[in-house]
């Protein structure tokens, strides 16, 4: 480096370290510039906000958030989950609610997830292909109050089965192919129910090109299918678990479907299928801890390319803001620049409603 402590004589040896410093001190307090002898000062462009907004390589805005909600039976009633603090499930009035909210605050898209009451569930999750669910009442009655708003449905059976799993299990088995065989009349019925975009996250192999063929066939071409492309056998799920109620029925662990928190390169597998298969957009999840595996996966596949921001991400900033540990606000924000940072044309967040009010405010990130 061409850097050098200004008042050395050139030429010379170096001095021992100790007298060099010495001698640099003796000339700062006898009034002569004492300094480094620098072309570039990276700091001149982070002088001023105006100049750091000028410079700004990535920037949040309300269009890069999708608003996970939770459902559930009944009127007039929302309710506390107790590890996601500040989230509520909502009855299908106050989501109705909620969607308008999000429409006023020009949040452009909502994913919806049901808690089924448990008598509600069996082995087989059937009820995921009622058309008069919980989430195709919500969709309906959503999309009649605010059509502009796009409708994100999880395709998944884990909210309908009573073992708490995504697919069918037989023997302690989670089957593949038979699950994708009820996973695309899953996508068939919320399609019908009025869903813009179908999101399997239940990752078996093969269910995007299955449920992009059903959809094809019965005329949804529209309906996009964003995939949960690399999804991470978890921990940050716990809270979303006790959000829809699986936590307790949850038999054993989802290892053999979703993917090993050690791999990368096995999610730009997982990626380049789900492309070959006919997925609009990608999504990685969970979000900050895997921010390397957005980047290669939008770096790979250069398609819109979300992050799930997931329930105990959700769970950790919440929970230590409320505690007075953190500055939960400038938390918020900066967790979710980082995913702009990595790539991420969005992010799902159970904080949309409250990042999106700061930003209309013009208190930006
Ligand atoms: C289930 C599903 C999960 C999440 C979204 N869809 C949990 C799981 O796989 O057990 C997690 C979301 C969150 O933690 O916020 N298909």
């Amino acid at each position: 480096a061409p850097h050098r402590i200004a008042g050395r004589p050139t030429g010379k040896p170096a001095m021992p370290h100790s007298s060099s410093r010495i001698r640099s001190i003796d000339a700062a307090t006898a009034g002569q510039p004492a300094g480094l002898d620098l072309v570039q000062r990276p700091r001149r462009n982070r002088k001023s906000d105006w100049a750091r907004r000028l410079v700004r390589e990535n920037t949040l805005t309300v269009d890069d958030l999708i608003w996970p909600i939770f459902i559930k039976d009944g009127k007039a009633d929302r309710s506390a989950i107790a590890s996601m603090p500040g989230v509520e499930r909502l009855t299908v009035d106050e989501a109705v609610r909620a969607a308008e909210q999000a429409a006023a605050l020009k949040i452009p898209a909502l994913a919806l997830f049901p808690y089924v009451e448990p008598g509600r569930r069996d082995p087989g999750g059937t009820e995921a292909l009622n058309a008069a669910n919980l989430v195709c009442q919500a969709l309906r009655a959503i999309k009649a109050a605010v059509p502009e708003l796009g409708l994100i449905t999880d395709v998944a059976l884990d909210p309908y089965t009573s073992h708490g799993h995504d697919g069918l299990l037989e023997d302690g088995r989670i089957l593949n192919d038979e699950t994708v065989e009820v996973l695309v009349r899953q996508a068939l019925v919320q399609a019908e129910a009025g869903a813009d975009v179908i999101a399997p996250s239940d990752m078996m192999d093969g269910r995007v090109g299955a449920i992009r063929a059903g959809l094809d066939a019965a005329g949804f071409q529209d309906v996009q299918i964003m995939s949960y492309a690399a999804k991470y056998a978890s921990a940050f799920y716990g809270p979303f678990r006790d959000a829809i109620g699986t936590a307790k029925t949850l038999s054993g662990d989802k290892r053999t479907y979703q993917m090993d928190p050690g791999n990368g390169l096995e999610a730009l597998r997982e990626a380049a299928l789900d492309v070959e298969e006919g997925a609009d957009m990608l999504m990685v999840k969970p979000g900050l801890p895997y921010l390397d595996i957005v980047w290669r996966v939008k770096e790979a596949f250069g398609l819109p390319t979300f992050a799930y921001q997931v329930s105990g991400e959700y769970a950790m900033i919440e929970g230590a803001a409320r505690a007075g540990w953190v500055d939960g606000e400038r938390i918020m924000l900066e967790s979710l620049l980082a995913f702009k940072r990595a790539g991420a044309d969005g992010i799902l967040t159970y904080f949309a409603p409250r990042v999106a009010e700061r930003l209309a405010k013009g208190g930006g990130s």
